[in-house]
């Protein structure tokens, strides 16, 4: 089954998704779809020698070209590594229970338009939360909503701070992401 990764960022967890799968004949990421032209992710992209595309914000508002794109590719599932912007419904209506994403906190807090990355982590700091944590759930129509697939959680420590947050739950993106994309499509 081929799989397209859609990163906006750093792409972190888009690498470790694609090395995760290097070697195994489960599942294949033959493809890295982004919105910004200057993300890091093109550079990793490149390393690991899987291509990566560009497509304007204004092509994530219709969808059809990028269903097009998608369909010419074979894909039949899409996972959202760091993506910030809405999925299309065209997508949504193409791809039903084959998008998944990722969100780095417990949902339902801490989710919603504008809660990405460091954003996320400062709110859940600023709350006086003792645990925060991972979300991988099915995405639908709305940010954050669809049903939630799989959560682990870990603990703040008060000297903690918004990018001590970030690297704990980036480990468990690391640890559990590619594990969970195994068990439900691998
Ligand atoms: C990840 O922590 C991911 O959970 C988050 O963006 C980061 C991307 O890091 N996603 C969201 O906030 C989505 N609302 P990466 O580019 O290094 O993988």
């Amino acid at each position: 089954m081929k799989v397209a990764l859609f990163a906006s960022g750093s792409g972190s967890n888009a690498e470790n998704i694609v090395r995760y799968f290097e070697n195994k004949k489960t599942l294949e990421f033959p493809l890295i779809i982004s919105n910004k032209p200057d993300a890091f992710v093109h550079e990793r992209a490149k390393t690991l020698g899987v291509p990566s595309y560009t497509f304007a914000k204004e092509s994530f508002q219709s969808g059809s070209e990028i269903l097009a794109f998608l369909k010419e590719h074979d894909i039949e599932a899409i996972v959202l590594a760091g993506f910030l912007l809405k999925v299309p419904q065209a997508l949504i209506n193409a791809y039903p229970d084959k998008i998944i994403n990722i969100h780095p906190a417990l949902l339902p807090k801490y989710g919603g338009k504008g809660m990405y990355g460091s954003h996320v982590h400062k709110a859940v700091k600023e709350a006086g939360e003792k645990q925060s944590g991972i979300t991988i759930h099915y995405v639908n129509a709305n940010y954050d909503e669809g049903n939630i697939i799989f959560q682990a959680k870990c603990t703040i420590d008060p000297t903690d701070t918004p990018a001590d947050i970030a690297a704990k739950v980036h480990e468990l993106e690391y640890q559990h992401f590619p594990k969970v994309i195994e068990q439900l499509w691998g």
